[in-house]
């Protein structure tokens, strides 16, 4: 049917898919993190190899099986996620970055476990490079797909911060939805997204992570197919 001429446009494209939180060392037993559980970034890297993409993804630490996938990367750190992204962005047609990156990594991680003392401690906090932002800043950057993720009340106020960071950072495309409460989200199967690019939306209602993906799947493809006539 129509979907799948629109998916064909993704046959043997190289796809690069980050995915999952990541982990911020203060010491050699202790991490800042988040609770991304990686399910829409795993769920995104198996909809575009069923489309017959050529998914590479490059993962933070998840309680998720491994995928069957051939390029999988595994990371720790903003700063590994980083380094793999640019080994491999040149040859990329897509970058989708559906990772909950920390923004902060602690600035002087400490060689050995920390002792605590009686006094409160204080962090500082050194600011991680904004992975999807800089890939986006190329010269031929790939077509790219960011997330946001907000804690808003309306459906307007999503638009317009999603808005806000698709102009900012010169996405293509970005799908944002609504965190907190019980609006779905992190460390949940389910989500819904609203799906924003240059001169368009489309929401995308409630539903799995795994419905989701597959129907986002498509929005990217025809965005790309009339990105690349
Ligand atoms: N992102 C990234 N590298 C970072 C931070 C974010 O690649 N260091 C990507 C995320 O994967 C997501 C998008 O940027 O696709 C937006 O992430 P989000 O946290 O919603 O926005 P930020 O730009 O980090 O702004 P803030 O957290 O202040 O809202
Ligand atoms: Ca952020």
């Amino acid at each position: 049917g129509d979907d799948a001429e629109v998916l064909a446009a993704l046959r043997g494209l190289p796809v690069l898919i980050t995915a999952g939180p990541t982990r911020e060392a203060l010491d050699p037993v202790r991490c800042l993190t988040n609770h991304s559980s990686g399910k829409m970034g795993y769920a995104l890297a198996q909809a575009l190899t069923a489309a017959g993409a050529e998914v590479t993804l490059i993962a933070g630490p998840t309680a998720l099986p491994r995928p069957a996938l051939d390029q999988f990367v595994a990371v720790e750190s903003a700063l590994d996620m980083y380094a793999q992204v640019l080994a491999r962005v040149a040859e990329c047609a897509i970058f989708i970055a559906a990772a909950a990156v920390a923004d902060y990594r602690p600035a002087s991680p400490l060689p050995t476990k920390f002792k605590k003392h009686t006094a409160d401690l204080t962090l500082h906090l050194t600011r991680n490079p904004d992975i999807l932002a800089d890939v986006a800043a190329r010269i031929a950057p790939p077509f790219t797909v960011g997330f946001a993720a907000e804690t808003v009340t309306t459906v307007e106020e999503l638009a317009d911060l999603a808005t806000a960071k698709r102009l900012n950072k010169r996405l293509n495309m970005i799908a944002a939805n609504r965190v907190g409460g019980d609006s779905g989200g992190f460390e949940r199967d389910d989500n819904a997204l609203l799906v924003l690019w240059d001169g368009g939306n489309h929401h995308l209602p409630l539903q799995s992570k795994t419905q989701l993906a597959a129907a986002l799947t498509i929005l990217i493809a025809e965005r790309y197919a009339l990105s690349t006539a």
